[in-house]
C-alpha cells in the first residue's frame, strides 16, 4: 500500500530503545530522592508499621545503619520523624522543647556518623501533642492557635538546628511560621540552616498510615484527625499557590507540595510561579496504595513505583520525599 504522506509521524522517534532514550525528557536518579525515616526510643527489633509494609520504626542505632545504606546508594538526604512515647505527650507538646528528646539525639548521632548526609527535620507539634494536632489548641479546644503555635515552632527549629539539622521543614501550615523561624534562626547566628516549607499541604485522606506510624492517630483516640482549619482544601489550587508564594516571601529556601501524586497540577502551576527549588512528598497513603495493589497482584510494583516518581518529577519536582527511596535507588545506576 502506498504510504500516507504525513509530515509529522511522532512514532518515528519511538521505534527503538535508542531513539526513545534520545528523546526522553525526564530522568530520575537517586540524587532526586529523600528518604523519610521514623526513629523511636529503646532497643529491640525494628517495629513494622502495619499500614506501610517495608517501613519500620527504628532505634537510633538502626536508623544510622539504614541512613548509611541510603547514603551509599546515592540518596543525599533523609527526613527524620520521631515516634514519641505516649507518656511524654501533652496538650502543648512540651517534649518538643526537651533537648533530650529522641529526635535531637538521633540528629546528633546521624550527623556524627554521616556528616555529609543531609538531615531534614519536621517542625510541627503533632508527634508530641496528646490530641495529635500540629499546634496548641485555643480556649475553645477546637482551633489550633496560630500565633502561639508559631512561637513554639520557632523555638523548636532552633533546637533542631542546634542538634545539627541541615534543613528545617515546617509542616504545620500555620500562617507566618516561615518568617518567624527565619528570624529566630538568624538571631542565633544559624544563617546556614535552610527552610524547606511544606508550603502547599492539603488536608488529605492519604495521611492515615503516617499518623499510624508516629502514633498521632492513637493520640487522637483512633478518631480521624480533622486538620481542615489549617491544611488546604483539596479543591483549591489557586489558594495553594497563593499560600506557597507567601512562604517564599517569608524566606523559605525550598517549597513543597504534599501529597504529590494527586496534586501534580499544583506542582506544575507552582513550577511556573516561582524560581525556588520544589520538593514533593509522595506520602504514606500513596505508598500504601501502590503496595496494596501490587500485593494483590493487580499492579507491577517496580513499574508503578518508577512511573509514580517519574510523573512527580515531570510535573516539576526537583526532589521527592518517598518511602520508596531505597528500593527505587537500588534500580538506578
Ligand atoms: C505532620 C506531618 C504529616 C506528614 C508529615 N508531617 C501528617 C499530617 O499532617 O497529619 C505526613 C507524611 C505522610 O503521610 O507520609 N506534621
Amino acid at each position: 500500500m502506498t504510504p500516507l504522506h504525513l509530515l509529522k509521524r511522532p512514532r518515528r522517534l519511538r521505534r527503538t530503545h535508542a531513539l526513545r532514550s534520545l528523546i526522553q525528557e525526564t530522568h530520575l536518579s537517586a540524587h532526586d530522592l529523600i528518604a523519610p525515616l521514623f526513629v523511636r526510643d529503646g532497643g529491640g527489633d525494628p517495629e513494622p508499621v502495619s499500614s506501610m509494609p517495608g517501613v519500620f520504626r527504628l532505634s537510633s542505632e538502626q536508623m544510622v545503619e539504614e541512613a548509611r545504606e541510603l547514603y551509599d546508594l546515592g540518596i543525599p538526604a533523609v527526613a527524620l520523624f520521631p515516634v514519641i512515647d505516649p507518656s511524654l505527650k501533652d496538650a502543648i507538646g512540651s517534649h518538643a522543647l526537651d533537648p533530650r528528646n529522641i529526635l535531637y539525639r538521633a540528629v546528633r548521632e546521624l550527623k556524627r556518623a554521616l556528616p555529609d548526609l543531609l538531615v531534614i527535620t519536621d517542625v510541627a507539634l503533632d508527634p508530641y501533642t496528646s490530641h495529635g494536632h500540629d499546634g496548641v489548641l485555643d480556649d475553645s479546644g477546637q482551633m489550633v492557635a496560630n500565633d502561639q503555635t508559631v512561637a513554639l515552632l520557632a523555638r523548636m527549629a532552633i533546637f533542631q538546628a542546634d542538634a545539627g539539622s541541615d534543613i528545617v521543614a515546617p509542616s504545620d501550615m500555620m500562617d507566618g511560621r516561615v518568617r518567624a523561624i527565619r528570624q529566630a534562626l538568624d538571631a542565633q547566628g544559624m544563617t546556614d540552616t535552610a527552610i524547606l516549607s511544606y508550603a502547599a499541604k492539603f488536608a488529605s485522606s492519604l495521611y492515615g498510615p503516617f499518623r499510624d506510624a508516629v502514633g498521632s492517630l492513637a493520640a487522637a483516640g483512633g478518631k480521624p484527625l480533622d486538620k481542615r482549619t489549617y491544611q488546604l482544601n483539596p479543591a483549591n489550587a489557586r489558594e495553594a499557590v497563593h499560600d506557597a508564594l507567601l512562604d517564599e516571601d517569608e524566606g523559605a529556601d525550598i517549597l513543597m507540595v504534599k501529597p504529590a501524586g494527586w496534586y501534580l497540577d499544583v506542582l506544575s502551576e507552582l513550577r511556573r510561579s516561582t524560581r525556588l527549588p520544589l520538593a514533593a512528598y509522595q506520602i504514606s497513603g500513596e505508598y500504601a496504595q501502590i503496595l496494596a495493589a501490587a500485593h494483590m497482584g493487580w499492579l507491577d510494583l517496580e513499574k508503578a513505583r518508577a512511573e509514580s516518581l517519574l510523573a512527580i518529577k515531570r510535573a516539576g519536582a526537583d526532589m521527592i520525599l518517598t518511602y520508596f527511596a531505597k528500593d527505587a535507588a537500588k534500580t538506578m545506576a
